[in-house]
């Protein structure tokens, strides 16, 4: 199966340094055998979808709201990110679970918005790092996986520990197919044959240095990167080893 490297930007980049990233990257991404993801902040969607018009290089948010739209001052909703040019949304990242209480419903909720807007969903799981230290993380991951996957899910899940997350940190490669094997079990149990199919990204510290060894593991389906993503050398440099099929 072809891997997808999605970057998720976070809340950085104004847009002339967003449109020149963007350029970066799909100057290059020809020669990528890959599937290629690029997520900026909402403001600088638009800037970004015109310098990615034509490329190999797809244009994802970083969150959607539920409903198609309403009363939700500052919520963004999925159609305005199709609208824009997007074609993926990440859903559930560990940062909206942590700091904005989302819960998996939530989580399935906005998957659900997002299909129906056409996006593909990047659905995100993963433990803390105290859930792991008390022998939960397969637990918790497989219930996150089985409340915020909906029904008919066609996106991706995206593997993230919370403690790996920015920190330098990544679960030895055992760990990471262990967790990817449960998830395909989960996907199997909720989805059916459905399951089967579906691309399991590892996220959390990916950089160049770690992504050929992790790409590499059984059920790895590509890589969601956050900080290596900002510079696109290095995200380029990951995108490189990643399998073209
Ligand atoms: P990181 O972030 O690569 O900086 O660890 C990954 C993510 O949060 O998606």
């Amino acid at each position: 199966m072809r891997q997808l490297v999605a970057g998720n930007w976070k809340m950085h980049k104004l847009r002339g340094p967003a449109a020149a990233l963007a350029r970066a990257i799909a100057a290059d991404s020809p020669v990528l055998g890959c599937d290629l993801l690029i997520c900026p902040p909402f403001t600088a969607l638009a800037a970004v979808a015109a310098v990615l018009r034509g490329s190999r290089v797809a244009l994802g948010a970083q969150d959607c709201h539920a409903a198609e739209s309403g009363a939700f001052t500052g919520d963004i909703a999925a159609p305005m990110l199709a609208d824009i040019g997007c074609s993926a949304v990440i859903v559930g990242h560990s940062e909206r679970r942590q700091y904005y209480g989302e819960t998996s419903a939530q989580v399935r909720a906005k998957a659900v918005a997002a299909a129906a807007a056409a996006l593909m969903a990047v659905v995100c799981v993963g433990e803390s790092e105290a859930e792991r230290d008390a022998g939960r993380a397969a637990e918790v991951v497989r219930a996150q996986v089985m409340e915020s996957v909906p029904d008919g899910f066609e996106g991706v899940v995206a593997y993230e520990p919370v403690w790996a997350i920015g920190t330098g940190r990544t679960p030895t490669l055992d760990d990471v197919a262990a967790m990817h094997a449960a998830i395909r079990q989960a996907l199997r149990h909720r989805l059916g044959l459905d399951g089967a199919g579906l691309r399991i990204l590892y996220g959390g510290s990916v950089k160049a240095q770690n992504a050929a060894a992790l790409l590499a593991v059984p059920e790895v389906g590509g890589a969601l990167v956050g900080g290596a993503s900002l510079d696109s050398g290095e995200f380029l440099r990951i995108a490189a080893v990643a399998r073209r099929g």
